[in-house]
């Protein structure tokens, strides 16, 4: 990997600025990651209280690396002084990635990015944070798909290791280049893969999750099922990593690939995880999923 990761140096643009659009869990934990590992770092979102919430978030896990004796305060000042919350696209141009979290809907990340694409620079590698859609897809609308990418993440960012890099048909190789030293320069280990619904990681974990939902819906108890899990090995169990994830997201990741591969992963018809959606139990980030999160908000349920 290391030979590998080289040739992208090599071959794609420093990222010495970055921005990130949503402040959410996945655009707050990217950001945060990025200047934690030295790369400068604009965050956009549309709400003033969210973008409070990830630079308070950035905080928190700075303020923990140094009562951990990991960072000096001054270093952590710094490193927080580096991310630039804003509301709108300020120095953008001068950015050399911009890695787009916004809400998994694909309609709406057409219009984010084609707004995006016209307030950076020609050159400038745009990466979507999409967990399951199509680069192809999203690129539709953009007039220079050459420059976009997929950049997928995994939750909790900080701490997973993982970035998948995904190339669409018109992504050239100096934006995945650029996309993989980005990841690299951030301390994960990205892999490149081709694009289609999912990508790698979702088309094996989706039918783990609706085996899961299968059991669920056969009668099992949820939380002895994470118990099984994690004795067997998993970090954590399936009910959990759900709450984790998202509801909405799961959901969504399910319904990509049902869509996607119809005959060897189809939709489930009694699916505890839209029945969560439906009532707003999305999982630890409104304080409800599987469990109840009210006493602590990102605690693992005992
Ligand atoms: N943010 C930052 N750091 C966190 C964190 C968070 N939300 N949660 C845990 N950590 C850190 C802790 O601070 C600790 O760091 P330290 O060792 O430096 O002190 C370290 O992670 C381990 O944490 P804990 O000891 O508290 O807990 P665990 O040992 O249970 O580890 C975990 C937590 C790393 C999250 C582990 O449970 C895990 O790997 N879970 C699986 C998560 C996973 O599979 N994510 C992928 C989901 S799929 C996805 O995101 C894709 C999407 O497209 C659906």
């Amino acid at each position: 990997l290391k030979k590998l990761y080289k040739r992208h140096a090599r071959e794609g643009r420093p990222v010495k600025q970055a921005a990130v659009l949503g402040a959410g869990i996945m655009g707050g934990g990217i950001a945060y990651t990025s200047a934690l590992r030295g790369t400068p770092v604009r965050m956009k979102d549309i709400a003033q209280p969210q973008l409070d919430l990830g630079m308070a978030e950035a905080g928190k896990q700075l303020a923990k690396q140094v009562k951990n004796g990991r960072l000096a305060q001054a270093k952590a000042d710094a490193i927080q002084a580096s991310i630039v919350p804003q509301l709108d696209e300020a120095g953008f141009d001068t950015v050399d990635c911009v890695v787009e979290a916004v809400v998994e809907n694909l309609e709406v990340k057409r219009k984010v990015l084609a707004a995006l694409e016209c307030r950076v620079k020609p050159g400038t590698v745009i990466a979507s944070n999409t967990s399951s859609l199509r680069i192809d897809d999203i690129a539709q609308p953009l007039a220079r798909p050459e420059d976009f990418v997929g950049m997928h993440f995994f939750n909790p960012v900080p701490v997973m290791q993982l970035v998948e890099v995904i190339q669409g048909a018109k992504t050239r190789d100096a934006a995945v280049s650029t996309a993989v030293g980005y990841a690299v320069a951030m301390g994960k280990t990205p892999i490149v893969v081709k694009d289609c619904p999912g990508f790698l990681v979702n088309r094996i974990l989706t039918p783990y999750i609706n085996a899961f939902v299968q059991l669920v819906a056969d009668g099992a108890d949820f939380e002895a099922v994470d118990r099984a899990m994690e004795a067997f090995g998993w970090p954590m169990g399936p009910a959990y990593l759900q709450d984790v994830v998202g509801m909405d997201v799961g959901a969504h990741v399910g319904d990509v690939i049902a869509a996607g591969y119809p005959q060897r992963m189809p939709a489930l018809e009694r699916n505890a995880v839209k029945l969560m959606v439906a009532n707003k139990r999305y999982g630890q980030k409104n304080g409800a999923g599987f469990y109840r999160y009210e006493n602590d908000p990102t605690g693992r349920p005992r």
